[in-house]
């Protein structure tokens, strides 16, 4: 389950410390990726020279490298993430985490995790047992971060108590357990379509449109992270994807792309149409260069490319789901509904131009889903990332 994950291990500065490095070494031998993140007082307790040896990657701690002023960025590291695993949580982080202090690498990385984060506490039983470390605990848990309850046992102090960060294997298992219970798209085939079309004009010059194929991809991760056999039939972009169980088909043509997409949607459960197809083609394809002087203005015919979510829509049979995405730059929420219908699909998902943020090229977009049984879900402004679990999370 933690076969090419990319975990962030932050390290807090107690005794348990000491047990972070049994957990790097488990984490790395079930295959995960490991940055560790430690905080100033973390590098008391543990040396950053045994934790980059055994994760393979430098300790990230301060927030720029001192001699050559390299930037260490939060952000990045937040978004490479699959899960972020702060063991052991001391009282004094726990109270920076839920109150957004972000005095130190450790807090910045956790404050722009998109990722789950799983949090194990340790600390003595009555730092633990106080109700300023109660109510942080239940402050970070409303946010949706998952505790690692510590076990009953001998502390630090000698105490016995409760307060004893929880064993490295039991986290790992905690974390597998975890991911297994993600996999909730296991064994479905999926076929998602991205990016725009290009039809060719001559050997320079095609019709095709502003799409970036980030939504698609997007989609494309989440599903297969999920655990799906992913077929991304994609126009030509500039992103790449190197989530395992993706396979890419590359096209550029909305012909090209049509084929496609009828050897693969009977195998499928699920299609999900995310391109922005070209609905015309130039009739006739110049196989030289079409030439200014010589060739005067040209007037390039155009044919009907084919409407593969409408293709797709009448060869589908029951347990089969499709889903459509609808551009709009007005009468949207009828456009939506009426493409939706035309193209007998299960949901369409409008993204309107009218909205800052949503559309082509960005990071980001803001879905209303539609459903044919009259559902109507709308969402705000979200990463393209965020907005594809919503819409997965919607159609399960
Ligand atoms: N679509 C498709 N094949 C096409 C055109 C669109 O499969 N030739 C799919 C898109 O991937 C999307 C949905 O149909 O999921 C709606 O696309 P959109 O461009 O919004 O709609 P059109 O059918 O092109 O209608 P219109 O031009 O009237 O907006």
């Amino acid at each position: 389950m933690l076969k090419g994950k990319h975990i962030i291990l932050g390290i807090s500065g107690g005794i348990a410390a000491y047990k972070s490095v049994s957990l790097l070494r488990l984490l790395v031998k079930a295959g995960a990726e490991v940055q560790v993140v430690i905080t100033p007082s973390g590098k008391e307790f543990i040396t950053p020279v045994t934790l980059s040896a055994l994760s393979g990657k430098p300790v990230v701690s301060e927030f720029f490298t001192a001699n050559s002023g390299e930037w260490h960025s939060h952000v990045d590291l937040g978004l490479w993430a699959d899960a972020m695993v702060i063991a052991p949580a001391t009282a004094s982080s726990i109270a920076k985490m839920a109150n957004g202090v972000a005095d130190n690498m450790l807090i910045t990385t956790y404050l722009s995790a998109k990722a789950p984060v799983f949090i194990a506490p340790a600390m003595d039983l009555d730092m633990m047992a106080h109700p300023s470390t109660k109510r942080n605990i239940e402050l970070l848990k409303s946010y949706g971060n998952h505790i690692i309850e510590p076990a009953e046992g001998e502390l630090a102090s000698h105490l016995i108590g409760k307060g004893r960060m929880e064993e490295p294997e039991e986290i790992v298992k905690y974390l597998s357990r975890f991911f297994a219970s993600q996999q909730d798209l296991k064994g479905q085939n999926v076929l998602i379509t991205a990016g725009p079309t290009y039809e060719k004009i001559d050997p320079v010059r095609f019709i095709g449109n502003y799409s970036s194929g980030k939504m698609g991809y997007a989609i494309a991760e989440e599903v297969a992270r999920r655990g799906a056999n992913v077929t991304l039939v994609s126009g030509p972009v500039s992103i790449t994807t190197k989530v395992p169980n993706i396979n890419v088909i590359k096209v550029e043509s909305a012909r090209e792309m049509h084929e496609q997409c009828l050897k693969a949607f009977p195998n499928c459960n699920l299609g999900i149409m995310c391109a922005a197809i070209a609905d015309y083609a130039p009739a006739e394809y110049v196989d030289a260069k079409i030439k200014r002087e010589k060739d005067g203005i040209p007037v390039i015919k155009l044919i009907k490319n084919p409407d593969i979510a409408a293709s797709l829509g009448q060869i589908k049979k029951d347990g089969q789901k499709l889903i459509g995405f609808a551009l709009e730059t007005n009468n949207e929420e009828s456009n939506a509904v009426d493409k939706l219908k035309r193209k007998n699909l299960d949901y369409i998902i409008l993204n309107s131009l009218q909205d800052d943020g949503a559309g082509f090229g960005t990071d980001t977009n803001k879905i209303t889903i539609y459903g044919k049984n009259g559902e109507k879900i709308p969402f705000g402004l979200k990463t393209k990332s965020a907005v594809a679990k919503d819409i997965i999370d919607t159609i399960i």
